[in-house]
């Protein structure tokens, strides 16, 4: 029997594309030539289409796949499909939950400590070889004890005030509803949270509703001696109040590993020590993108055989 076909819209790992072609036909977009032509002419032999979450699937391209039934979606974030529109037209969505939480929370905390203790500005003084001939090495900011304030206690921002736990740090949280199965204290106020917190770790998902809610206020609230730490999406900060107040002085630090529009990074943060910048690998780990790789695999596998998928979104 032949192989479905699915429509490869974004970069995907080579492991990710060598396990998709043992149960599907993949069909690479940016393979095609004219890629408007081609959607013209085959757009509608395609039900499965196969994405990144830094690339989504716009709305313009489900309109050209007509027959469209799943968008797999290789991230746990699905903020670059517009889900409403998609599940307006049928389409379901898959996304890789669970599989990345312990690598993102793992990661967030790493962010926290080496912005905290200048781990990217020590070993850069070490490189240069400034260690040779100035024993002044940067100095840091103390974790152990501090307070932490979590921007949406997930299933990520759980496994992340674990670990933080184990550094006895003060834990509060702020989601659109307080949690009944936490002893965490709720901040029902982002503001507030920011004022109490030494350390702001964001981990909500990007909706329209989280646009921009780590606004200038909630920056200035941070203050002088806060970091703010972002490992969710760009989206979810205001990227020109976050430069300005790291430029000020205003804002104590910054550990960032996402960006309003990626791969641009503000060219103001290349120079600042307390800022540590990293380029979106939250869940870059052999492990866990091979267990991403295998359950969207999964999905397909349950969507051919079945017509189900594993983790819906919608
Ligand atoms: C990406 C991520 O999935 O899961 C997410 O939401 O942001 C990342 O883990 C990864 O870059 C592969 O698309």
């Amino acid at each position: 029997m032949d192989k479905p076909l699915a429509l490869l819209v974004a970069g995907i790992s080579s492991e990710l594309k060598a396990m998709l072609a043992e149960v599907v036909e993949l069909v690479p977009l940016n393979k095609q030539g004219d890629e408007t032509q081609f959607l013209a002419d085959q757009g509608a032999e395609f039900e499965l289409v196969v994405t990144s979450a830094g690339k989504g699937c716009s709305n313009a391209l489900m309109e050209l796949l007509p027959n469209l039934k799943v968008i797999f979606n290789w991230g746990v974030g699905y903020d670059k499909v517009d889900v409403e529109f998609a599940t307006s037209r049928n389409v379901q969505v898959t996304n890789t939950p669970d599989v990345l939480n312990e690598c993102v929370a793992d990661m967030a905390i790493g962010m926290l400590i080496s912005q905290a203790r200048s781990m990217g500005e020590s070993e850069r003084f070490v490189r240069r070889g400034e260690w040779r001939i100035n024993s002044s090495p940067p100095m840091g900011q103390k974790v152990s004890g501090k307070c932490l304030g979590v921007v949406g206690l997930g299933r990520i921002g759980l496994e992340a005030a674990k670990r933080a736990e184990a550094f006895s740090m003060q834990i509060r949280y702020h989601n659109r509803y307080p949690r009944d199965d936490v002893e965490y204290v709720y901040e029902a106020s982002i503001v507030e949270l920011a004022k109490w917190s030494d350390y702001l770790l964001i981990l909500c998902p990007s909706t329209p509703e989280t646009y921009r809610i780590i606004d200038r206020e909630v920056l200035k609230a941070l203050g002088p001696k806060g970091s703010l730490i972002n490992i969710a999406r760009g989206a979810v900060v205001d990227q020109g109040a976050l430069v300005d107040l790291l430029l000020s002085g205003e804002l104590g630090g910054a550990a960032l590993d996402v960006y309003e529009r990626e791969p641009e990074v503000p060219e103001a943060l290349m120079d600042l020590s307390n800022v540590l910048l990293l380029p979106h690998v939250g869940s870059a780990t052999f492990e866990t993108r091979t267990a991403m790789a295998q359950l969207v695999v999964d999905n397909v596998k349950a969507y051919i055989d079945s017509g189900t998928l594993i983790t819906p979104v919608n």
